[in-house]
């Protein structure tokens, strides 16, 4: 439940609440690739950085949350500096000590490493700022919110995607998980594991974690897997589409695509483009819609003093507390439902249905 504090302005935990309006510009951030937007019209002229991890990981940060996070505050009429740390923790920490010199009221951020990220919000603490997790749970942080999908259920969706593909049969299995570093990928497993390590006919023969989620990494691991297997693998979950991607192309090299199922996330346009050729089996759709409005809310609470609606807390194994918490439903997505994210905005049918991907996509009834 959204309960609001009689005044419409309190300062939470003592934060210093910037209320004149945020003018400057910040070009200054750190970061050639930052955007950031001045508004006098925002309820509790406040203003909102957003400090997003890299542009390998996933093509999702750039390509949609960064559109959406822009949407959602630009809707809420409030200002906001969003800025890339391009996989580099330090330069994460520079952006964050700069936009807390620039005067942002709340950072949000989508941690490289729960120990820096728990630094950077320390820092943002004792400076009066309040900071919500993004995505990425700060193990051993300090956030207000934590605000993501629910990432145990987007690990039991790729889980039981993969066991649809497969079937009933003796099916040998690869994982190839995420990043040792992100908390996010500690779940997808879980999940993942919670189903498949049900099916008795399953035999994990393989599994790795991808540093930094590297997709590069991961098609070398991936065939080193394969091979320490003899190249008996039945089944690969993948913890993403980059990852996925990095085993289909092994998988090809062997004339294997297409008839070993491998798994993914984020419904990027590679990988829908993947699930409609069939050489990926399933995605997970995340909308980034949703994600960004959730932040946009908490922070828009955080800036007027008021408590943001959650759905729950999710418990900080390593700092021993419960964190607030905003966790959305994610959705599987098989070459049935693809049409699905198009018609949601989360990818346009023009990006997805080109070249080869045409006939497919008419196929699927995609236009
Ligand atoms: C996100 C995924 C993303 C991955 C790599 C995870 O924390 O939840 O959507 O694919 O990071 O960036």
């Amino acid at each position: 439940m959204k309960r609001k504090h009689s005044l419409v302005l309190v300062p939470l935990l003592g934060l210093s609440m910037a209320l004149t309006a945020c003018g400057s510009d910040d070009s200054d951030s750190g970061s050639d690739s930052g955007s950031s937007s001045d508004s006098s019209s925002s309820e509790g002229s406040g203003k909102i950085g957003v400090i997003l991890p890299d542009t390998e990981s996933s093509v999702r940060w750039e390509s949609a949350d960064r559109p959406a996070l822009e949407a959602a505050f630009d809707e809420a009429g409030v200002d906001y500096d969003i800025q890339n740390a391009e996989g580099d923790a330090e330069r994460m920490t520079q952006i964050a000590d700069t936009m807390i010199g620039n005067g942002v009221t709340v950072l949000a951020i989508v941690n490289l490493d729960s120990e820096s990220g728990a630094a950077i919000q320390e820092k943002a603490k004792s400076q009066g700022v309040a900071t919500i997790d993004y995505d990425r749970l700060t193990l051993g942080g300090s956030a207000e919110y934590y605000v993501s999908f629910d990432n145990t259920v987007v690990g039991e969706l790729q889980g039981q995607g993969l066991a649809d593909c497969l079937g009933d049969k003796k099916a040998n299995i690869v994982y190839l998980n995420g990043s040792p570093t992100d908390n996010n990928a500690t779940l997808f497993a879980e999940g993942a594991h919670s189903v498949l390590d049900e099916i008795s006919n399953y035999t994990v023969v393989g599994e790795q974690a991808v540093p930094d989620w590297d997709n590069e990494e991961a098609a070398t691991i991936f065939q080193q897997l394969y091979t320490a297997a003899d190249g008996k693998v039945d089944g690969v979950l993948a913890a993403n589409d980059g990852l996925g991607g990095a085993a289909i192309s092994i998988l090809e090299g062997n004339g294997q695509a297409g008839k070993v199922p491998v798994t993914g996330q984020d419904a990027t346009v590679e990988g829908l483009q993947n699930v409609l050729a069939g050489t990926q089996c399933m995605t997970v759709y995340k909308s980034a819609t949703q994600e960004a409005g959730a932040l946009a809310d908490a922070a828009i609470a955080l800036v007027n003093g008021e408590e943001a609606e959650t759905t729950g807390t999710t418990e900080d194994t390593e700092g021993g507390r419960e964190v607030p918490s905003i966790l959305l439903e994610p959705q599987a997505i098989t070459k049935d439902n693809v049409g699905d994210v198009i018609d949601d905005g989360g990818q346009k049918a023009e990006d997805v249905c080109t070249g080869k991907f045409a006939d497919l996509c008419t196929e699927a009834g995609i236009s």
